[in-house]
C-alpha cells in the first residue's frame, strides 16, 4: 500500500484501526480498512462517493457495528459493544452534518447538555454560564452563552456543537463534511477553531470533497477506494493531483472534467430551479442529485448560483 511521507512522527498515535470490515446487503462497505491519527493532528479521511468513509465514521462513532477489525483510542480498546454515548465518554465525539442540538434552549445548556455542573443536587446556573462564557472565548466566540441555539448561523451551531465536544473532554472530534454548508468566511473561522484546539492536543478526523481544505486545514490523510484502504501519508509530502489520483484510482484530465462538471452544474440549476417552482414548499432535490453534486464539489465546482445550503444534504438546493 502506498505511503506518502516518512512516517516517523513524535506525536504518538492517538487512534488506530486495523482490518476493519462491514457489509451491507448487496455492498462490501469496508474491506481491510486501517487508519492511524496521531494526537493533536487533523486527519483527512478522503475517497470518493461511496469509498466507505462514513461507514467508518459511523462504526468508531458506535452507530454501526463492524463485521470485523478493532480499534484503539489511547491505548483502550474500543469495545463493539459500547454505546456512541460511552464511545463519547471514552473520548471520541462525532458531529454529524444535521447537528444534535436542541434549537428551543440556551447555548449554555446546549453544551452542557447530560453533564451539567451541580450543587447540592441542584444544577448550577451560575457555573454552567460561567464555564459556557469561558469555554465559548477559548473558541473565539463572543456570544451570550444565555441566547437560543435556534437564532444562531450555521457556521455558530457547528461551534457550538464543537464547544459541545471540548466540554465533555473529547481527545478526537469526527467531523463528516463540515464545511459543506458554509460560505469561505465561515470555513476560515472553523479551520482558526481546529487550528486552535489541535496546539491544545485534540486530534480531529476531516472528512472533505474539497481538497483545497484538506491542504489548508490537514496535517495527514488516509485514502479509500470502494472500501479499500488504498494509502496514508502526510499531507505536505503530496500534490493534489497525487491525491485525486489516489482516490479515483487513475489519472484524471483535471480540465475536462471540471468542463463536464459544468455542464451538469447547469443542468442541475435547471432542475433545480424548476423543482422549486412546481413543487413549493417542498423544494428539495433527491439524494441522487446531491451525491452527485458532491463529486462536482470535489472537483473544485461551486455550489448553484450563490444559493447557500443548509443542513443536512437533503435540502441542499433549498432556496
Ligand atoms: N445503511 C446502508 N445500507 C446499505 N448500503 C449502505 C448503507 N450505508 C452505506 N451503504 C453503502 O456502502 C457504501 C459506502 O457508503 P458510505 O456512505 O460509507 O460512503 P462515503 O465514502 O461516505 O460516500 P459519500 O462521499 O457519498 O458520503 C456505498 O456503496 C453505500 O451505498
Ligand atoms: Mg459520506
Amino acid at each position: 500500500m502506498a505511503k506518502f511521507g516518512s512516517g516517523v512522527s513524535p506525536k504518538p498515535n492517538l487512534l488506530d484501526v486495523r482490518d476493519v470490515c462491514k457489509q451491507f446487503p448487496g455492498v462490501k462497505a469496508l474491506d481491510g480498512v486501517e487508519m492511524q491519527v496521531r494526537k493533536g493532528e487533523v486527519h483527512a479521511l478522503l475517497g470518493e462517493n461511496g469509498a466507505g468513509k462514513s461507514t467508518l465514521l459511523k462504526i468508531l462513532s458506535a452507530a454501526l457495528r463492524a463485521d470485523r477489525g478493532e480499534a484503539t483510542l489511547d491505548g483502550v480498546t474500543l469495545e463493539p459493544s459500547e454505546t456512541p454515548r460511552e464511545r463519547q465518554r471514552a473520548g471520541l465525539v462525532t458531529i454529524y452534518q444535521e447537528f444534535n442540538l436542541l434549537p428551543f434552549m440556551s447555548i449554555a445548556e446546549n453544551l452542557y447538555l447530560g453533564c451539567e455542573p451541580e450543587r447540592r443536587g441542584f444544577i448550577d446556573w451560575a457555573a454552567m454560564h460561567d464555564n459556557s462564557r469561558a469555554l465559548l472565548t477559548s473558541l473565539g466566540l463572543s456570544v451570550d452563552p444565555r441566547r437560543d441555539v435556534r437564532h444562531l448561523s450555521v457556521a455558530h451551531q457547528q461551534m457550538i456543537e464543537i464547544g459541545r465536544a471540548v466540554a465533555r473532554q473529547a481527545k478526537l472530534i469526527v467531523m463528516d463534511e463540515p464545511t459543506a454548508a458554509l460560505g469561505s468566511r465561515e470555513v476560515e473561522i472553523l479551520h482558526g477553531v481546529i487550528g486552535g484546539l489541535k496546539a491544545r492536543g485534540v486530534s480531529f478526523i476531516y472528512v472533505t470533497h474539497r481538497l483545497d481544505e484538506v491542504k489548508m486545514v490537514c496535517d495527514s490523510f488516509t485514502v479509500l477506494r470502494d472500501g479499500r484502504y488504498v494509502a496514508r501519508g502526510e499531507v505536505k509530502a503530496v500534490e493534489t493531483s497525487d491525491l485525486v489520483r489516489l482516490m479515483v484510482g487513475r489519472d484524471v484530465e483535471f480540465s475536462k472534467r471540471a468542463r463536464t462538471a459544468r455542464v451538469g452544474e447547469t443542468a442541475l440549476a435547471v432542475i433545480g430551479v424548476a423543482r422549486a417552482r412546481l413543487e413549493r414548499p417542498a423544494r428539495h432535490c433527491t439524494e441522487r442529485s446531491v451525491d452527485r453534486s458532491k463529486g462536482w464539489r470535489d472537483l473544485g465546482v461551486r455550489r448553484l448560483g450563490g444559493r447557500r445550503a443548509h443542513g443536512t444534504g437533503a435540502n441542499y438546493f433549498r432556496g
